[in-house]
């Protein structure tokens, strides 16, 4: 049994470990611990108190993916409910759907009986936002940002490639040896009012795979979106890759995107042996595991795979 999640799953990784002691599922171990992430007001990349969109609205976007049926569940641009995670595993479990987005996703939060909520966002985050976005823009324009018909200019000023970044990512292997993986996010600071990330979407942000093992990303995820990174992953861990070389295979297919906007990109692997890794764009990264003869997890460096940043040269 293991449990691997990024860096910021320290509050949930004990939790997970102890559902799989127990006896329970991968699915049910995902869940648990991305929940506490989701809680956690500190951390400002997912759930509770996480920068919102342009508008200052907190758009919560998460996935789950069950490696033993292949089933899934997603949510995106869910405004209102705090545990994404959740709702994304009723997704899977109670509708023929695999994804339901925006007032859908909100709509069965409520018909599965969880509480809304209109203040998952603190005073100091939206101070924060007022203070960075009206470094960019005229105090007119954002005081009016609602009502503008261009948002999509004052976009792409707001955008922060400091915080293109952040989400939680976990991976489980029961005592049935079944794999999950789950991946939970607010996406990016300041984002455009309905933009989803990697996260929600399967085989981009998340994939998992008994046969092969699992997969999720945290960073940039339109870069995962065009190169479908995490199934790309476990594709490599199929073709007989091990851990390092599907990571890093894996890696080098963004550092070949074109375009304007590249930024970082992190991923963790755990293979259908039990083998974990971590990779990043960027020096400083590191990401968790805890196997179940270890009393608390280790946090080794992610392997580094270069992927010069890009961004908006051409304005
Ligand atoms: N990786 C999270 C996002 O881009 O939304």
């Amino acid at each position: 049994m293991i449990v691997v999640a990024s860096s910021n799953g320290r509050v949930g990784i004990q939790a997970a470990m102890d559902v799989l002691k127990a006896g329970g599922t991968a699915v049910s171990a995902v869940e648990a611990g991305i929940r506490l992430v989701e809680a956690n007001p500190e951390d400002h990349s997912v759930g509770y108190n996480s920068y919102p969109n342009i508008l200052g609205e907190l758009e919560l976007d998460a996935s789950i993916m069950n490696g033993r049926s292949l089933e899934s569940g997603a949510v995106g641009a869910m405004r209102g409910y705090l545990y994404a995670i959740t709702v994304a595993r009723q997704v899977m479990e109670k509708l023929p759907h695999v994804f339901l987005a925006g007032e859908g996703a909100e709509r069965f939060a409520a018909e599965m009986g969880h509480e809304r909520a209109s203040d998952l966002v603190r005073e100091e985050i939206m101070a924060f936002r007022e203070e960075r976005l009206k470094r960019d823009m005229p105090a007119e324009v954002f005081d009016n940002l609602a009502q503008r018909s261009d948002l999509y200019e004052w976009v792409k000023l707001a955008t922060d490639p400091q915080r293109t970044y952040g989400t939680v990512n976990f991976l489980a292997k029961d005592s049935h040896g079944d794999i999950c993986a789950g991946v939970s996010t607010s996406g990016w600071a300041w984002k455009y009012p309905g933009r989803l990330g990697d996260s929600p979407i399967i085989g981009a942000g998340n994939y998992a795979d008994n046969r092969y093992g699992a997969a999720a990303c945290t960073g940039m995820g339109e870069m995962a979106i065009r190169a479908c990174t995490a199934h790309s992953v476990v594709f490599y861990l199929k073709m007989g890759m091990s851990v390092e070389e599907a990571g890093k295979r894996a890696m080098a297919d963004l550092n070949d995107l074109g375009g304007r906007f590249i930024s970082r990109m992190n991923l963790v692997v755990l293979d259908k042996d039990g083998n974990s890794g971590g990779f990043t764009s960027h020096q400083d990264g590191t990401y968790i595991y805890q196997t179940a003869d270890m009393d608390t997890y280790v946090e080794p460096n992610r392997t580094y795979v270069n992927i010069p940043a890009r961004w908006d040269q051409e304005k």
